[in-house]
């Protein structure tokens, strides 16, 4: 039954490999989840401190892909946490990845 599930739920993200996916993910576990937290809540000790943003909300999922990717390359117009992963060595399919994890977020 789990297992049916879990199938069930990787074949209907059909536009991102498995792979890929997996990698997102352990790459928003390693670079965003400390503030953002898995869920992408932001309800994490430094989350709750900084003030981020809920991931899911209406607010940031009514951004454009472009602007969720210039957000998360570039950080612009961030006070509290200047992004810049671009900077910072992610490449640029590793950020347009991390803009599909967070569109699957508030389906979760
Ligand atoms: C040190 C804490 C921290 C980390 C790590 C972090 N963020 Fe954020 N994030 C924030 C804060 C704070 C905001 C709210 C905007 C600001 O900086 O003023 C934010 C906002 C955002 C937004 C909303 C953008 C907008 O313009 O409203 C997105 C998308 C986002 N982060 C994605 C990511 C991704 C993807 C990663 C990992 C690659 C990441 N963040 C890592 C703290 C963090």
């Amino acid at each position: 039954m789990q297992k049916a599930l879990i199938a069930a739920f990787l074949a209907s993200l059909p536009m991102l490999p498995v792979r890929a996916w997996a990698q997102a993910e352990d790459l928003f576990k390693a670079q965003c989840s400390s503030c953002h937290g898995m869920d992408g809540s932001g309800s994490t000790p430094a989350g709750r401190k900084l003030g981020v943003a809920d991931l899911r909300s209406q607010q940031v999922q009514s951004l454009t892909d472009q602007k969720l990717f210039d957000t998360i390359a570039y950080g612009i117009k961030h006070k509290q946490y200047p992004h810049a992963f671009a900077k910072r060595g992610m490449t640029e399919k590793q950020i347009a990845d991390l803009v599909v994890l967070i569109r699957k977020l508030p389906k979760k």
